[in-house]
């Protein structure tokens, strides 16, 4: 069609579907071949910014295919591609191609999702997608919540209602430095280090924070944090929630949901589940009792840009009471004609969280809910488990490494050498720098990525499997790197030691 007015940043239809088809193909091919690249070139951001150019600003603009096929170039050839199946590391997942569609479709839209008015279809859509999640992680579906950026948006979301429902009511006239009482939180000292960010961020300072220690598990520990919650009461203290985790980000451990919720009834405490990476793993049903407790959560983080497999950026707060969200984030400005006559409640969502304009990133996450179904969700979890639990069996049973956790789909384990003379012993500082070594290794290297735990004191390889693409030949393939690059490092560091020694 043609426009009355003319403006270098609009395309015609010719050339839109020319660079998109082309984009497509291009998309396609990078999807379909994958396995063959490497995880990572592994180059410095030297060598990146001489790829890039030093170029300033451009004066005038450029014709949109070459400038895209450049960024598609620098994208499909300069990246990590934490799609590739031996991708392992922290935890991003591998992303579902339906993701990126959703995403080229909501971009193309471009609905502002803060606000029912500007994006009548999309609020009804995230909405739905909300409530989908409550099921899928087996709460009600009365639930509501918000979608964000991540996990620690999703638990900074959550943390700001907590504070608005525990907190002095005149908090938000006043001030949390205007608390008559120490306002205080509790977790494990497995929390996600969000928490030291919200706490900084939020007013409460890091001296809030009750760092609970954990059992022989690795889980919180319920008598501590009991006896620790009464001791803050006695003192004139004012607990205000408490932070479980399902699923830590080091080894994947849940911890005692219920335990923790009656804990949190007591004391009349907020509960807050960080269920960010782990909590999807309660869609398949032999987890189930794993779980347990989490249907008392006054709120949950969780992350579809984890386990759910979309491509980033997606995290999700739910609330049991939503009302606790618009209570800590709705204003109502002039310039705002938001609401409507309508029989269903008027959702705006920049009513229940941070921002006000909003991007429709539910969108890639309710197409994909509905292409894999959770049956189908149920599969692919358990599968990453099981290869999981594979690579710390095959890990047992090489006398060159050693298994140390496998919880949900995160294996630790570290390389050991084998042999030993008397000057170089395999001392925990010497396989601490070995395996410190190995890591930076075997990422640079770029034919498997992971990432690295303390646990125990012991420096440890770390994978985590929400990857889709992996399949039983890379874990065995893994193993095999490992074991290869672990000698190759002991021998070298060793004749390092023997020449220094020498000198
Ligand atoms: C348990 C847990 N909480 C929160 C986060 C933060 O998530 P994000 O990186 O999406 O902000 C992570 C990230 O790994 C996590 O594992």
């Amino acid at each position: 069609m043609k426009r009355n007015r003319e403006t270098p940043i609009e395309m015609d239809k010719a050339e839109f579907k020319k660079i998109g088809y082309r984009l497509i193909d291009t998309i396609a091919d990078f999807i379909d071949t994958i396995e063959e690249k490497k995880v990572t070139g592994g180059e410095s951001p030297k060598q990146l910014q001489e790829i890039l150019g030093t170029a300033s600003l451009p004066e005038k603009g450029m014709p949109a295919e070459t400038i895209i096929a450049n960024a598609a170039n620098l994208l499909l050839n300069h990246s990590l591609f934490n799609g590739h199946p031996k991708f392992l590391g922290y935890i991003t997942s591998s992303a579902a191609p339906i993701g990126a569609l959703g995403d080229l479709l909501a971009a193309a839209v471009n609905p502002n999702v803060g606000a029912q008015i500007l994006s009548p279809i999309a609020t009804e859509i995230e909405k739905q997608t909300i409530k989908w999640l409550a099921e899928f992680i087996g709460v009600s579906p009365a639930y509501g919540g918000i979608l964000v950026s991540g996990g620690n948006m999703a638990n900074f979301t959550a943390f700001l209602a907590a504070r608005t429902a525990k907190a002095p009511k005149n908090i938000k006239e006043e001030g949390i430095s205007n608390a008559e009482t120490k306002l205080l939180v509790y977790c494990s000292k497995t929390t996600h280090t969000w928490i030291e960010k919200a706490v900084v961020l939020f007013g409460l300072g890091t001296r809030s924070i009750r760092w609970i220690s954990t059992d022989a598990h690795n889980k919180m520990d319920n008598n501590v944090l009991e006896q620790t919650i009464k001791a803050d009461l006695e003192n004139g203290c004012k607990p205000i929630m408490v932070i479980g985790t399902a699923g830590d980000v080091s080894t994947g451990v849940v911890d005692d949901l219920r335990a923790i919720a009656t804990i949190c009834k007591k004391y009349e405490l907020w509960f807050h589940i960080d269920g960010a990476y782990g909590v999807p793993a309660a869609v398949v049903p032999e987890l189930k009792s794993v779980f347990d407790g989490i249907q008392e959560a006054d709120s949950i983080a969780l992350d579809p840009h984890k386990w759910l497999y979309s491509p980033l950026e997606a995290g999700c707060t739910l609330v049991k009471d939503p009302n606790h969200l618009i209570e800590t984030y709705s204003s109502h400005p002039v310039y705002y004609n938001f609401s409507t006559n309508d029989e269903v409640k008027t959702q705006n969502y920049y009513e229940y969280g941070f921002q006000n304009s909003r991007g429709f990133r539910a969108l890639k996450v309710w197409l994909a809910l509905q292409q894999v179904g959770r049956s189908g969700y149920a599969s692919m979890i358990r599968e990453d488990i099981e290869l999981s639990r594979l690579l710390f069996e095959l890990a047992k049973k090489h006398d060159e490494l050693e298994a140390i956790t496998q919880n949900l789909s995160i294996t630790t384990m570290r390389y050991v050498p084998l042999d030993d003379d008397k000057d170089n012993k395999n001392t925990e500082a010497y396989l601490n720098q070995l395996n410190e070594a190995l890591l930076n290794e075997l990422q640079q290297g770029g034919e498997v990525f992971l990432s690295n735990a303390m646990v125990m004191d012991k420096y440890c390889l770390r994978a985590c499997i929400v990857n889709f693409r992996t399949s039983q030949k890379d874990i065995e393939e893994i193993i095999a790197i490992i074991t290869r690059e672990g000698k190759k490092l002991h021998q070298l560091l060793r004749r390092e030691y023997k020449a220094t020694a020498l000198h």
